[in-house]
């Protein structure tokens, strides 16, 4: 079904391999085309309850938007690329309200970095890279770096390295924030399983309920704490709420239907 992308799903969880190694997985027209279908899939099927978004091949996570397409771009063409990732890929990772964590594993540059971010979390390999060096090529990120990788490091960090168009390592991504572990490369999809097997223990409109709410802090909207409250009472008319706390004062593990 896909050509540029490989979807594995095993135990509830999709993994999404972007496959062009040697583009280094450069985000072109096809590859967005195509994340935004397992983007879907990740939303509509009820069988994927988590992702994983990766790159293929030992260099790259995605290399960035590919440039190869950008020459043939006037002003218009550039908006509706933006437009188009922003919409049916990356803001649709963001609002996912199943979990979908990035496994970088190798260079995340640009549009590769802003796929990352666009993730609910981000784990690394010791080989990863980050940067958004859009500057080089007379622009800057589109995909929402922008917005996120301010959201992740701080504004001050975030000019510098969107001014400089300078490239981190995993261990200064690590310090900054943007990353919330380093593995080694063969214990990265691992460790990243582990992670979304804990959080598949818990219950999943509580998870949705978190997304929504933490994506709400994070642009800073003034009614996040207003929000915070329907949410939370929502949550009560649910059964999973009754079963975790009868599953507690039970002494027992709660089974969640998300329902
Ligand atoms: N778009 C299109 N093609 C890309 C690409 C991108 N963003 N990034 C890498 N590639 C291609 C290269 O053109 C090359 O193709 P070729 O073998 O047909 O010439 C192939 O991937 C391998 O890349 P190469 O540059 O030879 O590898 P390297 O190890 O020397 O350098 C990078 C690796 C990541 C430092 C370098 O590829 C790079 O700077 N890429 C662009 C990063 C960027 O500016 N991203 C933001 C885009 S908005």
């Amino acid at each position: 079904m896909y050509q540029n992308i490989i979807t594995d799903q095993s135990n509830g969880i999709l993994v999404v391999t972007i496959n062009r190694p040697e583009k280094l997985n450069a985000l072109n027209k096809a590859v967005i085309e195509e994340l935004a279908e397992a983007v879907y899939q990740v939303h509509t099927n009820d069988e994927i309850r988590a992702a994983i978004i990766t790159g293929a091949g030992a260099k790259a996570f995605v290399a960035g938007a590919d440039i190869s397409e950008f020459t043939q771009l006037d002003g218009e063409g550039g908006r509706k690329l933006a437009k188009k990732g922003q919409d049916e890929v990356f803001d649709r990772i963001e609002n996912c309200p199943k979990p979908i964590v990035a496994a970088v594993n190798g260079f995340a540059l640009g549009g590769g970095c802003e796929l990352a971010m666009a993730c609910h979390f981000r784990v690394a390999s010791s080989n990863a890279k980050f940067g958004q060096p859009e500057v080089n090529l007379g622009l800057i990120p589109g995909y929402g770096g922008t917005q996120r990788l301010t959201q992740l490091i701080g504004k001050g960090k975030a000019m510098e390295l969107m001014m400089t168009g300078g490239i981190i390592d995993a261990e200064e991504a690590y310090r900054l924030g943007l990353v919330n572990y380093i593995t080694e490369p063969a214990n990265l999809i691992p460790k990243v399983r582990e992670l979304l097997g804990l959080i598949l223990t818990k219950a999943p409109l509580a998870i949705g309920k978190v997304v929504e709410l933490v994506n709400l802090a994070a642009i800073g909207d003034p009614e996040g704490l207003e929000k915070e409250i329907v949410a939370f009472g929502e949550l009560f008319n649910t059964e999973d709420m009754k079963e975790g706390a009868t599953a507690f004062l039970e002494k027992r593990k709660a089974i969640f239907a998300g329902k």
